[in-house]
């Protein structure tokens, strides 16, 4: 089988997207009615870690507990990638004893210089311009809550960053309708919105939210914007997403998080626990996606 890597929505054709989407809802079916499914035996992970993770780091390492093989938490303290190893080394040692890589860094083009030098599957845990794992989940949560979301509308309120892009994408991807809210000075990406006219920005939230069927918001200081936060409460305080702003949305909204969320700023302090929100199943699904998309590189379309 080649080597196929998963670093952007963009990598994959609607096809293999929508069949990872299937897959996903599968293993949940699977892991919640307790069948066991250890079709990696033998195999193992690399998870390259460079900032901190709970979801992201535990559906890998427990997905691939649950289909029989192992993942290796790899810590920039507690490895040589602390020391400076060049990535193009690491890329090469790591196809010499794993059978795929997993690594969250922020500048992308270190994940695609890895993914250039290793001969094995490298998947994309997260960078500062994209979260595609993300992706897979909140895509398979929204179509077992809501069905197709091809020709839906949804609203993205708040930081232009990873999160954003990935949905910017998506939005290309599954033909969906994206309207973004972003304080000026935090808008997308500029080449990235403009690769599809399923994109928009918006003036406001309220007009983001305005007929939309799935309200999506992000932290205000993502991992690489420490010591932001005071500035960006500010810029971002007419950003929260709260049942009010909800109440705008269509009657059977649903609200995601990627999670962590700081309760009372970019989400007021009751809304995850407001039945329009989805984000626990949404948390859930890292898992299921994550190990479809593993199964998938490692072992093609089951
Ligand atoms: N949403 C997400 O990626 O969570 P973690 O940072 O905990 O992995």
């Amino acid at each position: 089988m080649a080597k196929q890597d998963f670093l952007s929505l963009l990598d994959f054709p609607i096809e293999d997207l929508d069949y990872l989407i299937h897959r996903g809802k599968q293993m949940r079916k699977m892991h919640e009615a307790g069948e066991t499914y250890r079709p990696l035996v033998g195999k193992t992970g690399g998870l390259i870690m460079q900032m901190s993770s709970t979801r992201t780091r535990v559906a890998f390492e427990a997905g691939f507990a649950q289909m029989g093989g192992h993942a290796l938490f790899l810590g920039t303290q507690e490895t040589q990638i602390g020391r400076g190893e060049p990535i193009s080394d690491l890329a090469r040692v790591l196809s010499e004893m794993v059978d795929i890589i997993m690594i969250r860094t922020l500048e992308q083009t270190h994940i695609e210089e890895l993914a250039e030098q290793a001969s094995i599957p490298v998947i994309n845990a997260m960078s500062s311009l994209l979260h595609p794992c993300q992706l897979l989940a909140d895509i398979q949560t929204y179509e077992e809550l809501r069905g197709p979301i091809a020709g839906a509308t949804v609203a993205f309120i708040g930081d232009g960053y990873n999160m954003c892009h990935s949905y910017i994408n998506a939005a290309r991807q599954w033909g969906f309708n994206l309207k973004i809210a972003s304080p000026e000075g935090f808008l997308p990406n500029a080449e990235i919105l403009d690769s599809t006219n399923n994109a928009t920005l918006v003036a406001t939230p309220q007009e983001a939210v305005s007929g939309s069927d799935l309200v999506v918001t992000d932290v205000w200081s993502s991992m690489g914007h420490e010591g932001q936060e005071a500035d960006r409460r500010a810029t971002f305080a007419d950003y929260q997403v709260n049942e009010a702003l909800l109440d705008e949305a269509n009657k059977d909204v649903v609200f995601m998080h990627c999670l962590p969320a700081h309760r009372g700023e970019e989400v007021s302090e009751t809304l995850l626990d407001d039945p329009r929100a989805a984000v626990f199943h949404e948390a859930g699904n890292r898992l299921h996606s994550q190990k479809a998309l593993v199964e998938f590189l490692l072992l093609g379309k089951q």
